[in-house]
């Protein structure tokens, strides 16, 4: 069984009350410890810490020309370090704690490292729902700033396995408690702005949003000068190959399917599927480790079904689009 080896794995650990209270104390003292929210898993560090942050970006072979997330237990403490208008204020109301993040602008004086916004004037900030980012958060008695916890350019993890398949003894703790629930990152909308622009879909949709404030940009972001989340051509990459929407899988290949289709697998090697009856939600949870699964299975290419282009289903393209771009070296997240 595959158990033994991850039994090796040492920096990985149930969490517990007395694990993530240890996992607070490093969070004070400047250590780096991966940890569960409900999107995907985080690789955090005292916000306030530069030196800790900076951590962040070696550990993860991230420029640090792109900044990171601050995460915070509630919207009284998130408007310590931002500056909440009016729209901000409503959506902090209706989303958070959740899968939310807002960029705005930064309040003067706030203790955050400039590194985390990487010399930006903004910051970006959520409150994660998971109970164990919560309780580390109240742990640690400070913001934590992390980013997703991959080695830059790769597939968010969604386990604490993955994280150490990815990051090792680099971080100083791996907080486990199953599978992301959600499986995506966070939404992240800019609203340092008079018009709120969509920097990355996620399980809260623009429709959502726009109820909630108004009208939201779609940003389609420059490629070649990333300054916004997930704007990268290529950035949640597997190694393999991927062929989007494809209505068969060519021999040899392995099949990420997508509802009850037994019809697309008819040549496949090897298949996988994100939902057999076609729950989007089901299918976003799948995603990353899905990918990551058969990724690692030295197939030749991976064939992945069409998903419907809405609600979820919008962001779950956006990550597949982004896996299967050419690789042009300038990803980096
Ligand atoms: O669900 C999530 O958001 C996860 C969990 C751990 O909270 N975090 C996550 O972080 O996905 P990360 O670093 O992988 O993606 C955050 C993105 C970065 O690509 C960065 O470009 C963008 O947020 N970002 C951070 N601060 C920003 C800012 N001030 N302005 C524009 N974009 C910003
Ligand atoms: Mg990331």
């Amino acid at each position: 069984m595959q158990h033994k080896q991850y039994l090796a794995v040492s920096n990985i650990v149930p969490a517990t009350p007395d694990t993530i209270a240890q996992a607070g104390a490093l969070i004070a003292a400047g250590k780096l410890v991966a940890f569960p929210t409900e999107t995907v898993f985080g690789l955090g560090a005292d916000a306030t810490q530069g030196k800790a942050v900076a951590a962040i970006f070696a550990v993860k072979g991230r420029p640090s020309i792109n900044p990171l997330i601050v995460h915070v237990p509630d919207v009284a403490r998130a408007e310590q370090h931002a500056l909440f208008d009016a729209r901000a204020e409503e959506l902090a109301t209706r989303f958070w704690p959740g899968p939310l993040t807002m960029v705005l602008k930064r309040r003067p004086g706030s203790p955050i490292s400039e590194l985390v916004s990487a010399g930006l004037d903004s910051i970006a900030i959520r409150v994660p729902a998971h109970p164990v980012a919560r309780a580390l958060l109240a742990a640690a008695g400070r913001p934590i700033a992390a980013p997703s916890a991959n080695r830059s350019g790769r597939i968010s993890a969604t386990t604490a396995i993955h994280v150490a398949e990815e990051l090792g003894e680099r971080v100083n703790l791996i907080l486990a408690s199953g599978k992301s629930q959600l499986g995506l990152e966070s939404t992240i909308v800019d609203l340092t702005g008079p018009q709120a622009v969509l920097l990355r879909p996620g399980a809260i949709t623009v429709e959502e949003i726009e109820e909630a404030i108004g009208p939201v940009t779609v940003g389609e972001g420059d490629p070649d000068r990333p300054n916004a989340p997930g704007q990268l051509r290529r950035h949640y990459a597997p190694a393999t190959k991927l062929r989007l929407n494809a209505a068969m899988a060519d021999p040899g290949e392995a099949l990420l399917a997508f509802g009850p289709n037994p019809f697309a697998a008819k040549h496949a090697v090897k298949v996988l599927n994100l939902s057999d009856t076609g729950d989007l939600n089901e299918a976003a949870a799948n995603l990353f480790s899905m990918l990551r699964t058969l990724d690692g299975g030295g197939y030749h290419s991976i064939a992945v079904m069409p998903i419907p282009a809405s609600g979820l289903g919008i962001a779950i393209n956006d990550r597949l689009a982004r896996a299967a771009a050419p690789p042009d070296g300038d990803s980096n997240d």
